[in-house]
């Protein structure tokens, strides 16, 4: 058997008799966790580390050095800001709260707003001057290849500065190229099988430590403010993160070249195919396109200085293009979600789980639970594998009693798991989130869209990335634009 069919049986029994069920793989036994009552056990339990991940992916994923390997594991301080009482890590050397603490200060706190203020800044600009903005269609062969194209260094411009793209001209293709063969470096094919993968990953990594070079003087300026942003490193979590690990003995620069790629990749490996998703169910489909381009149009403030511009906040919390949102991450995201406990066995419901062993939920699978989403008694709702727009909207008993259809995870929560959950879940969602529904509303008021391929066929989900996050579209996606008038 497959290690696909092993681990649907594991997850299928697992989901049926509601207990964890223990895989035996060559390197390691795994801990498979199915059902809405398990999985919520896992992220009830704030001691459980994300050690896993590094020790299944990052070794293979980003080539990270044995011995850094080792350097994460023996940290036994854990992530929060108390390290544990029985550790004797000393303060300077807790690289797994220092490297996760400071990236929940950027995205979940006041680093938060001007991050995607210079996003959506940087974005629009270069929408606004994209050579298919014209007064007559023109045909764009692959829409995600356009998105990947347009986003990627909006995004990476403003956590990272402009200087990374000055000294690789090329970042944009060598990084796709590098997510493109990850599920292969990931899942453990050899150099001589795959080899492009191998040479998508060095050239990537030794782009990173060209950059580092260029800055590292530059880096031992003293902390920038929240708000501050220098072209050359970009915000203050770059210049901390560097500092913490100059401080490191073991983080030498092929580590820290795979840290920042392992976070560059984690803010726009996923969020930009989510992106093209979100457009491509959009578009498919003329009654949601109209009723998405009247939600988008409340929000358009257009000033006089800086042209096109939106309520973001308002935007995104539009209860239309967030069920939108959430609906496109349900079917289009596929994350293996691992988790382990380091001190002491763990008792899931009862049943008892090795220390250190690797526990794995499976994002896709409880997104797929027709116990949760297509219940017997909720007759209406659209059967699993349809995209339905309204599926986060509260339903027509909601609506009979005259309150406007809202957006509500009412019963789902642990059953829509795209960023994971519990204390480590993505702390990038907020942003993700910001991004899919900013460079929707940009992308379908600056332009008109129209399918090239019959009417409603969008692309597949390419299943080689399942467990890996935002799934890749398996076929282009041509598309005619226009400019839209006024
Ligand atoms: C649709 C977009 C995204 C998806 C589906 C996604 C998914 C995930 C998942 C499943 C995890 C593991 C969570 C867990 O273990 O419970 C994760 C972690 C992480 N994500 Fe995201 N993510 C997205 C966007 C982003 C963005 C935009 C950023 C940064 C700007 C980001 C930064 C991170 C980081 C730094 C971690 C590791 C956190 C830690 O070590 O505790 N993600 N993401």
């Amino acid at each position: 058997m497959s290690w696909n069919q092993l681990l649907t049986v594991a997850l299928f029994i697992s989901q049926f008799q509601n207990i964890p069920v223990q895989l035996k793989t060559l390197v390691t036994d795994i801990y498979v966790v199915a059902g809405q009552e398990n999985i919520k056990a896992v992220w009830k339990e704030p001691n459980l580390h994300v050690r896993p991940y590094k020790e299944l992916a990052v070794i293979t994923m980003a080539k990270m050095p044995k011995e850094t390997l080792e350097f994460w594991k023996w940290d036994d301080s854990g992530h929060h800001a108390q390290p544990h009482p029985d550790s004797n890590v000393p303060p300077h050397l807790r690289v797994d709260y220092l490297t996760h603490s400071s990236v929940a200060r950027l995205l979940t706190g006041p680093g938060l707003k001007p991050l995607t203020d210079r996003f959506t800044k940087n974005l629009m600009l270069r929408l606004s001057k994209s050579e298919y903005l014209n007064q007559e269609w023109s045909e764009l062969p692959d829409l995600f290849a356009f998105m990947q194209q347009q986003l990627f260094p909006a995004a990476v411009e403003a956590m990272c500065g402009e200087l990374i793209f000055s000294v690789n001209p090329k970042f944009v293709g060598d990084f796709w190229a590098f997510n493109k063969g990850l599920p292969y470096l990931a899942k453990g094919y050899p150099r001589w099988m795959v080899p492009s993968a191998y040479r998508a990953r060095d050239t990537v990594l030794n782009g990173l430590k060209k950059w580092h070079l260029a800055i590292a003087s530059k880096l031992k300026c003293p902390p920038i403010a929240m708000d501050e942003w220098s072209p050359d490193f970009g915000v203050e979590l770059v210049r901390f993160r560097h500092d913490a690990w100059s401080k490191m003995p073991l983080m030498n620069e092929d580590a820290a070249a795979t840290e920042d790629l392992g976070m560059i990749w984690a803010a726009n490996g996923n969020s930009i195919p989510s992106s093209f998703w979100m457009i491509a169910e959009v578009v498919r489909d003329a009654d949601l396109l109209r009723q998405v381009r009247a939600a988008v149009a409340k929000y358009v403030r257009v000033s006089e200085h800086e042209g096109l511009d939106f309520d973001y906040e308002r935007l995104c919390n539009d209860p239309l293009l967030q069920s939108v949102y959430a609906e496109t991450l349900r079917l289009h995201v596929a994350s293996f979600i691992f988790r382990g406990s380091d001190r002491k066995d763990f008792d899931l419901n009862g049943w008892r789980i090795p220390r250190d062993a690797p526990i794995l939920v499976s994002g896709h699978d409880a997104q797929m639970d027709p116990d949760v989403w297509t219940p017997k008694d909720k007759p209406h709702r659209r059967p699993i594998h349809q995209f339905w727009p309204e599926r986060f909207l509260l339903g027509p008993t909601a609506q009979a009693k005259g309150t406007a259809p809202d957006f509500s995870f009412k019963g789902l929560g642990n059953s829509w798991l795209p960023y994971g959950g519990g204390n480590r879940m993505c702390p990038g969602r907020h942003f993700a989130k910001q991004e899919m529904v900013s460079s929707l509303a940009m992308i379908l008021t600056l332009f008109d869209i129209e399918m090239v391929n019959p009417k409603g066929k969008i692309p597949e989900n390419d299943l080689v990335g399942y467990g890996f996050g935002a799934l890749w579209p398996k076929q282009p996606m041509p598309v005619r634009l226009l400019r839209r008038k006024a």
